[in-house]
C-alpha cells in the first residue's frame, strides 16, 4: 500500500514525513512548485520542532518524495493507494464561514487523476463544515467511480506536531465501507498495537468530532479568561484560582491557563466556521455560546492594549513599547491571528512607536505587519522602553534577568500578558509587574 498526501502545510508535511515514519512509502503533493523544491531538498519551510530531522531521515532513507504533478503521483501510488487530502480552510473575508476552494480543488484534482488506477482511498484530514465529505463523495462517484471516500479529522498541535501525530490521544474515521475502514485500520496500524483508542463513524460524526474538540478547548481557555475579568473586578487571583479549579478531575488543568486567550490557524476560524454551519442547519441557536466565547477571547487582547496605555501613563502617543513575541503561541512560527501582533498593531496605531521580538516568528512578522519596528533581541527590543509587553511566552523570556532588563529601558514596567514570568522576581527587581486576571 502505498500513501499520498495532497496539501504540504503544517499538517500535510507532517502526515507525510509520519506516514513515512511508520515504514510506507509516501509521496507529498503541492501545487506550490517552490515549497515542493524546498521540501524535495530536505527543508521545511515553516518552523515544527523535528519535523526537519524526521522528514530529511525519510527522504535519505528513499521512502518519502514530493512532486506537483497529479498524474505522476496517481501512477505511482497505484491500486489499492490511500490518498490522504490535508489542503487548508481558512476563514472566508469578511464572513465566519469556511472557504472551501482549496479542499473541493484538491479533491477534484485527486479524483480525476487516480480515476484509471483501480480502487483507490481517498482520505479527507481538512478542518471542515459538517456535510462536506457527503457532498464529496457524490462528486467523486462521478468522476471515479472505483475511488471511495472516507473522513479521518486531525487534532495535532502546532508545536508538537510530529509527537502528536505518532502517539495520537485518538484516532477518528469515518467511512461507509469495511473495506475503507480496513485499509484505515492497515495505515494505523502500528498506532492501533499501541492501544490507541479507535472511533469507527460515519462521515457527519467524524467531521463533527473536530470542530466540536475545538470549540471545547476554545470554551475552557474563555471560561478562565471571563474569570480572569471577574478577578480583576473583584481583586482576586485567576493563576490560584485556575490551579485550585484544576485540582477537581471532572474539571482538569489543561487549557486552563488565563492570558491573553487564543489565536493560530485553526482555534478561531474553526468556531466560527462551525457557527455558520449551524445557522445553515437551523440550529445557530445551539452555538450561541460560541459567539460569546469568541467575544470574551478577544477583549483579553482590547485589556492589554488598555493596560499598556494605562502603564504609559494615559497615551501611548509617542511611547515606545517593546513586543515580546510575535507567533500565536511558543515553539511556531505561526502568525496567523496571533493575539501578540493583534495587540501591537493595535498600540502601533495608538501613535506608539512598537518594537518586536521574537525568537522564531520574524520573517513572517516583518512581512505581515512592515510598520511595527524589530530587534534581533529581547534585551535589544527593550531599549529605552517606556513598557514592556510579554505576549508570547518563550522559554527564553522567562529565562531573562529581570535586573539585567531594567537597565535596558527607560521605565520599570512589565505587562505578563501570558501569566508566565516570575512575578515576584520581577518585583523585587523593582519593576511594576502588571498581568491579567491578578492584582
Ligand atoms: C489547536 C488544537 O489544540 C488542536 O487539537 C487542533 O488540531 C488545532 O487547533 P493549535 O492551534 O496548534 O492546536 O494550538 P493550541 O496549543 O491548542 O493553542 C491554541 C491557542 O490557545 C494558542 O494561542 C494558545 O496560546 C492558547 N491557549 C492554549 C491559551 O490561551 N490557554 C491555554 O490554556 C491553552
Amino acid at each position: 500500500m502505498r500513501i499520498t498526501v495532497i496539501g504540504t502545510g503544517y499538517l500535510g508535511v507532517t502526515h507525510a514525513a509520519c506516514m513515512a515514519e511508520l515504514g510506507f512509502e509516501v509521496m507529498g503533493l503541492d501545487v506550490d512548485v517552490e515549497k515542493v523544491a524546498a521540501l524535495a531538498s530536505g527543508r521545511v519551510p515553516f518552523y515544527e520542532p523535528g519535523l526537519q530531522e524526521v522528514l530529511r531521515a525519510q527522504i535519505a532513507a528513499g521512502r518519502l518524495s514530493f512532486t506537483s504533478d497529479h498524474a505522476e503521483l496517481a501512477a505511482w501510488a497505484g491500486e489499492g493507494a490511500v490518498h490522504f487530502v490535508c489542503v487548508g480552510t481558512p476563514q472566508k473575508k469578511g464572513e465566519y464561514a469556511a472557504d472551501m476552494t482549496y479542499v473541493d480543488a484538491a479533491f477534484e484534482a485527486v479524483a480525476r487523476a487516480v480515476a484509471h488506477q483501480g480502487r483507490t482511498l481517498l482520505v479527507g484530514k481538512s478542518t471542515v463544515p459538517v456535510g462536506t465529505a457527503a457532498r464529496l463523495a457524490e462528486r467523486i462517484a462521478e468522476l471515479a467511480p472505483d475511488a471511495e471516500l472516507a473522513w479521518n479529522p486531525e487534532f495535532l498541535r502546532e508545536g508538537h506536531a510530529v509527537e502528536d501525530t505518532l502517539h495520537p490521544d485518538r484516532l477518528v474515521i469515518g467511512v461507509r465501507s469495511p473495506e475503507a475502514e480496513a485499509a484505515l485500520r492497515q495505515v494505523y496500524g502500528r498506532l492501533l498495537e499501541e492501544d490507541v483508542p479507535l472511533v469507527v463513524t460515519d462521515f457527519p460524526t467524524a467531521e463533527l468530532v473536530k470542530v466540536s474538540a475545538n470549540s471545547f478547548l476554545a470554551v475552557k481557555i474563555s471560561f478562565i479568561n471571563a474569570m480572569a475579568e471577574v478577578c480583576e473586578a473583584a481583586g482576586a487571583d485567576v493563576m490560584q484560582l485556575s490551579e485550585a479549579l484544576s485540582h477537581d478531575p471532572r474539571i482538569g488543568g489543561r487549557y486552563l491557563v488565563p492570558g491573553l486567550g487564543f489565536g493560530g490557524g485553526c482555534l478561531p476560524k474553526d468556531i466560527r466556521a462551525f457557527m455558520a454551519r449551524a445557522g445553515e442547519l437551523g440550529v445557530d441557536q445551539a452555538l450561541a455560546f460560541l459567539k460569546e466565547v469568541d467575544a470574551i477571547n478577544m477583549r483579553r487582547r482590547a485589556r492589554t492594549v488598555d493596560l499598556a496605555r494605562e502603564q504609559c501613563d494615559g497615551s501611548l502617543l509617542g511611547k515606545r513599547v517593546a513586543v515580546w513575541g510575535a507567533a500565536f503561541k511558543p515553539e511556531s512560527d505561526d502568525i496567523r491571528d496571533s493575539p501578540a501582533l493583534n495587540v501591537a498593531a493595535s498600540i502601533n496605531l495608538q501613535g506608539a512607536q512598537v518594537t518586536v521580538y521574537d525568537p522564531k516568528a520574524m520573517d513572517n512578522a516583518r512581512k505581515m505587519f512592515p510598520t511595527l519596528s524589530y530587534a534581533g533581541s529581547a534585551m535589544e527590543a527593550a531599549e529605552q522602553a517606556d513598557v514592556i509587553l510579554h505576549l508570547t511566552e518563550w522559554q527564553e523570556f522567562r529565562d531573562l534577568d529581570p535586573a539585567a532588563v531594567g537597565v535596558q529601558v527607560r521605565n520599570t514596567r512589565i505587562i505578563d500578558s501570558r501569566n508566565a514570568l516570575d512575578a515576584a522576581a520581577w518585583r523585587a527587581a523593582g519593576w511594576t509587574y502588571r498581568a491579567l486576571g491578578r492584582p
